[in-house]
Protein backbone atom coordinates (compact mmCIF):
# COMPACT_ATOMS: atom_id res chain seq x y z
CA UNK A 1 0.00 0.00 0.00
CA UNK A 2 0.95 3.20 -0.42
CA UNK A 3 -0.65 7.05 0.39
CA UNK A 4 -2.86 6.98 -2.73
CA UNK A 5 -3.41 3.13 -3.47
CA UNK A 6 -4.87 0.47 -1.61
CA UNK A 7 -4.03 -2.54 -4.11
CA UNK A 8 -1.81 -5.09 -3.02
CA UNK A 9 1.46 -5.55 -4.72
CA UNK A 10 0.28 -8.74 -6.44
CA UNK A 11 -2.88 -7.49 -7.95
CA UNK A 12 -1.52 -5.04 -9.91
CA UNK A 13 -0.11 -6.20 -13.54
CA UNK A 14 3.22 -5.08 -14.96
CA UNK A 15 1.43 -3.00 -17.42
CA UNK A 16 -1.11 -0.56 -16.60
CA UNK A 17 -3.59 1.47 -19.00
CA UNK A 18 -4.01 4.60 -17.59
CA UNK A 19 -7.47 7.02 -18.42
CA UNK A 20 -7.84 10.12 -16.60
CA UNK A 21 -11.44 9.58 -16.18
CA UNK A 22 -12.43 6.86 -13.28
CA UNK A 23 -15.30 5.80 -15.29
CA UNK A 24 -13.69 5.19 -18.19
CA UNK A 25 -11.16 2.73 -16.18
CA UNK A 26 -14.63 1.28 -14.66
CA UNK A 27 -16.34 1.05 -18.42
CA UNK A 28 -12.76 -0.63 -19.67
CA UNK A 29 -12.62 -3.16 -17.02
CA UNK A 30 -16.98 -4.22 -17.56
CA UNK A 31 -16.56 -4.43 -21.36
CA UNK A 32 -13.16 -5.73 -21.88
CA UNK A 33 -11.81 -7.17 -18.74
CA UNK A 34 -12.31 -11.28 -17.73
CA UNK A 35 -11.90 -12.07 -13.68
CA UNK A 36 -11.57 -8.73 -13.07
CA UNK A 37 -11.72 -7.44 -9.20
CA UNK A 38 -11.36 -3.74 -8.03
CA UNK A 39 -8.18 -2.88 -6.72
CA UNK A 40 -8.31 0.76 -5.91
CA UNK A 41 -10.92 3.10 -4.51
CA UNK A 42 -8.85 5.47 -2.61
CA UNK A 43 -10.12 8.64 -3.46
CA UNK A 44 -12.26 7.94 -5.93
CA UNK A 45 -9.35 6.97 -8.34
CA UNK A 46 -10.80 3.52 -9.78
CA UNK A 47 -7.99 0.75 -10.44
CA UNK A 48 -8.91 -3.03 -11.77
CA UNK A 49 -7.11 -5.70 -12.58
CA UNK A 50 -8.10 -8.61 -14.82
CA UNK A 51 -7.67 -10.59 -17.90
CA UNK A 52 -8.01 -9.38 -21.64
CA UNK A 53 -7.63 -12.27 -24.13
CA UNK A 54 -6.27 -14.24 -21.57
CA UNK A 55 -3.40 -11.22 -20.72
CA UNK A 56 -2.79 -9.81 -17.06
CA UNK A 57 -3.87 -5.73 -17.18
CA UNK A 58 -4.88 -3.31 -14.59
CA UNK A 59 -6.50 -0.20 -15.38
CA UNK A 60 -6.72 2.70 -13.12
CA UNK A 61 -7.42 6.23 -13.78
CA UNK A 62 -4.78 8.93 -13.24
CA UNK A 63 -7.14 12.19 -12.41
CA UNK A 64 -6.13 15.30 -13.99
CA UNK A 65 -3.19 17.49 -14.30
CA UNK A 66 0.51 16.40 -14.21
CA UNK A 67 0.79 16.71 -10.01
CA UNK A 68 -2.32 13.91 -10.07
CA UNK A 69 -0.57 11.64 -12.54
CA UNK A 70 3.03 12.45 -11.24
CA UNK A 71 1.22 10.97 -7.92
CA UNK A 72 -0.21 7.79 -9.70
CA UNK A 73 2.52 6.86 -11.98
CA UNK A 74 5.32 7.30 -9.61
CA UNK A 75 3.83 4.96 -7.05
CA UNK A 76 2.94 2.69 -9.75
CA UNK A 77 6.52 2.55 -11.27
CA UNK A 78 8.47 2.42 -7.54
CA UNK A 79 6.67 0.56 -5.34
CA UNK A 80 4.16 -1.95 -7.57
CA UNK A 81 6.83 -2.59 -9.83
CA UNK A 82 5.10 -1.50 -12.54
CA UNK A 83 7.31 -1.51 -15.72
CA UNK A 84 5.01 0.14 -18.40
CA UNK A 85 2.21 2.85 -18.31
CA UNK A 86 0.41 3.40 -21.51
CA UNK A 87 -2.22 6.63 -21.03
CA UNK A 88 -5.44 6.63 -22.91
CA UNK A 89 -7.02 9.83 -22.95
CA UNK A 90 -8.16 12.97 -24.82
CA UNK A 91 -6.95 16.31 -26.33
CA UNK A 92 -8.45 19.80 -28.15
CA UNK A 93 -6.90 19.84 -31.06
CA UNK A 94 -4.29 22.49 -32.86
CA UNK A 95 -5.01 22.16 -36.52
CA UNK A 96 -8.54 21.57 -38.54
CA UNK A 97 -6.67 19.07 -40.41
CA UNK A 98 -7.62 16.40 -37.30
CA UNK A 99 -11.33 15.57 -36.84
CA UNK A 100 -13.22 14.96 -33.65
CA UNK A 101 -12.36 11.13 -32.60
CA UNK A 102 -9.05 10.80 -34.88
CA UNK A 103 -6.50 8.80 -32.23
CA UNK A 104 -3.19 10.15 -32.02
CA UNK A 105 0.46 8.48 -31.11
CA UNK A 106 2.21 11.24 -29.04
CA UNK A 107 6.04 11.48 -29.65
CA UNK A 108 7.12 13.68 -27.62
CA UNK A 109 5.78 15.68 -24.64
CA UNK A 110 6.52 19.59 -24.92
CA UNK A 111 5.34 21.64 -21.50
CA UNK A 112 6.17 25.03 -19.56
CA UNK A 113 5.46 22.74 -16.53
CA UNK A 114 7.65 23.13 -13.32
CA UNK A 115 6.92 19.22 -12.87
CA UNK A 116 10.26 18.12 -13.85
CA UNK A 117 12.24 21.47 -12.19
CA UNK A 118 10.06 21.02 -8.68
CA UNK A 119 11.35 17.23 -9.22
CA UNK A 120 14.66 17.23 -10.12
CA UNK A 121 15.99 20.83 -10.53
CA UNK A 122 16.35 20.31 -14.47
CA UNK A 123 14.69 23.15 -17.01
CA UNK A 124 13.38 20.40 -19.43
CA UNK A 125 10.83 21.22 -21.73
CA UNK A 126 10.56 18.55 -23.94
CA UNK A 127 10.41 14.45 -23.39
CA UNK A 128 10.26 11.71 -25.20
CA UNK A 129 7.56 8.72 -25.02
CA UNK A 130 8.97 5.28 -24.76
CA UNK A 131 9.77 3.73 -29.01
CA UNK A 132 9.50 0.46 -27.89
CA UNK A 133 5.98 0.97 -26.54
CA UNK A 134 5.76 3.19 -29.65
CA UNK A 135 6.60 0.61 -31.89
CA UNK A 136 4.24 -1.81 -30.31
CA UNK A 137 1.53 0.28 -30.95
CA UNK A 138 1.93 1.12 -34.57
CA UNK A 139 1.97 -2.85 -34.86
CA UNK A 140 -1.28 -3.40 -33.12
CA UNK A 141 -2.69 -0.52 -34.78
CA UNK A 142 -1.66 -1.63 -38.42
CA UNK A 143 -3.11 -4.76 -37.48
CA UNK A 144 -6.52 -3.61 -36.54
CA UNK A 145 -6.39 -1.07 -39.41
CA UNK A 146 -6.43 1.63 -37.14
CA UNK A 147 -5.13 5.00 -38.36
CA UNK A 148 -3.13 6.95 -36.12
CA UNK A 149 -1.69 10.28 -36.25
CA UNK A 150 1.84 10.80 -35.07
CA UNK A 151 3.48 13.92 -33.13
CA UNK A 152 4.14 16.14 -30.18
CA UNK A 153 1.73 17.06 -28.08
CA UNK A 154 1.42 20.86 -25.42
CA UNK A 155 0.72 19.91 -21.84
CA UNK A 156 -0.53 22.32 -20.05
CA UNK A 157 -1.03 23.06 -16.39
CA UNK A 158 -4.05 25.17 -17.05
CA UNK A 159 -7.07 23.85 -19.00
CA UNK A 160 -8.46 27.52 -19.69
CA UNK A 161 -5.02 28.39 -21.08
CA UNK A 162 -3.90 25.83 -23.98
CA UNK A 163 -1.01 28.31 -25.08
CA UNK A 164 0.28 29.69 -28.39
CA UNK A 165 -1.61 27.97 -30.74
CA UNK A 166 0.48 28.93 -33.73
CA UNK A 167 3.84 28.56 -32.13
CA UNK A 168 3.02 25.15 -30.79
CA UNK A 169 1.85 23.68 -34.13
CA UNK A 170 3.91 25.18 -36.19
CA UNK A 171 7.29 25.55 -34.52
CA UNK A 172 6.78 22.61 -32.15
CA UNK A 173 5.03 20.24 -34.27
CA UNK A 174 1.95 19.89 -31.42
CA UNK A 175 -0.86 18.80 -32.70
CA UNK A 176 -2.59 19.73 -29.73
CA UNK A 177 -3.13 19.94 -25.89
CA UNK A 178 -3.25 17.62 -22.88
CA UNK A 179 -2.88 17.93 -19.69
CA UNK A 180 -0.84 14.94 -18.31
CA UNK A 181 2.16 13.36 -20.58
CA UNK A 182 5.07 15.46 -19.53
CA UNK A 183 4.71 13.77 -15.85
CA UNK A 184 3.84 10.50 -16.83
CA UNK A 185 6.88 10.31 -19.36
CA UNK A 186 9.44 12.27 -17.16
CA UNK A 187 8.46 9.77 -14.34
CA UNK A 188 9.22 6.95 -16.53
CA UNK A 189 12.16 8.17 -17.76
CA UNK A 190 13.39 8.66 -13.94
CA UNK A 191 12.72 5.23 -12.99
CA UNK A 192 14.17 3.81 -15.47
CA UNK A 193 10.38 2.61 -17.02
CA UNK A 194 8.08 3.40 -20.26
CA UNK A 195 5.28 5.14 -20.71
CA UNK A 196 3.74 6.30 -24.05
CA UNK A 197 0.11 7.80 -24.73
CA UNK A 198 -2.89 7.71 -27.53
CA UNK A 199 -5.38 10.25 -27.31
CA UNK A 200 -8.28 10.69 -28.69
CA UNK A 201 -9.42 14.27 -30.37
CA UNK A 202 -12.18 15.24 -27.91
CA UNK A 203 -12.64 18.81 -28.90
CA UNK A 204 -11.06 21.14 -31.22
CA UNK A 205 -9.73 24.70 -30.92
CA UNK A 206 -9.88 25.57 -34.42
CA UNK A 207 -13.14 24.55 -35.54
CA UNK A 208 -14.61 24.86 -32.20
CA UNK A 209 -16.16 21.00 -32.63
CA UNK A 210 -16.70 19.63 -29.58
CA UNK A 211 -18.19 15.80 -27.91
CA UNK A 212 -20.70 15.39 -25.33
CA UNK A 213 -19.65 13.25 -22.12
CA UNK A 214 -21.86 10.25 -23.58
CA UNK A 215 -20.58 10.67 -27.25
CA UNK A 216 -16.68 10.05 -25.67
CA UNK A 217 -17.54 7.08 -23.81
CA UNK A 218 -18.22 5.13 -26.73
CA UNK A 219 -16.01 6.92 -29.38
CA UNK A 220 -13.10 5.84 -27.54
CA UNK A 221 -13.69 2.92 -27.95
CA UNK A 222 -11.35 2.81 -31.04
CA UNK A 223 -8.28 3.92 -28.51
CA UNK A 224 -9.29 1.32 -25.64
CA UNK A 225 -9.14 -1.81 -27.98
CA UNK A 226 -5.69 -0.41 -29.35
CA UNK A 227 -4.35 -0.01 -25.88
CA UNK A 228 -5.34 -3.56 -25.00
CA UNK A 229 -4.12 -5.07 -28.31
CA UNK A 230 -0.84 -3.39 -27.71
CA UNK A 231 -0.70 -5.52 -24.06
CA UNK A 232 -0.96 -8.58 -26.44
CA UNK A 233 2.43 -7.87 -27.68
CA UNK A 234 4.10 -7.18 -25.07
CA UNK A 235 5.84 -9.48 -22.46
N1 LIG B 1 -7.15 21.40 -23.28
C1 LIG B 1 -6.50 20.71 -22.32
N2 LIG B 1 -6.72 19.44 -22.07
C2 LIG B 1 -7.63 18.81 -22.82
C3 LIG B 1 -8.33 19.47 -23.83
C4 LIG B 1 -8.08 20.83 -24.06
O1 LIG B 1 -8.68 21.46 -24.95
N3 LIG B 1 -9.19 18.56 -24.39
C5 LIG B 1 -8.98 17.39 -23.74
N4 LIG B 1 -8.05 17.54 -22.80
Amino acid sequence: MTPHIEAKKEDVANIVLMPGDPKRAEFIANTYLEDFKCINQVRGMLGYTGFYKGKKVTVMASGMGCPSIGIYSYELFNFYDVDCIIRIGSCGAYTENLDLYDVILVENSYSKSSYIEVLDGEKINLIESSPFLNEKIKEAASQKNITLQQGNIYTTDVFYASGDINDLYKNKNCLGTEMETFALFYNAKKCGKKASAILTVSDNLITKKVTTSEERQNAFKTMMELALETTLLIN
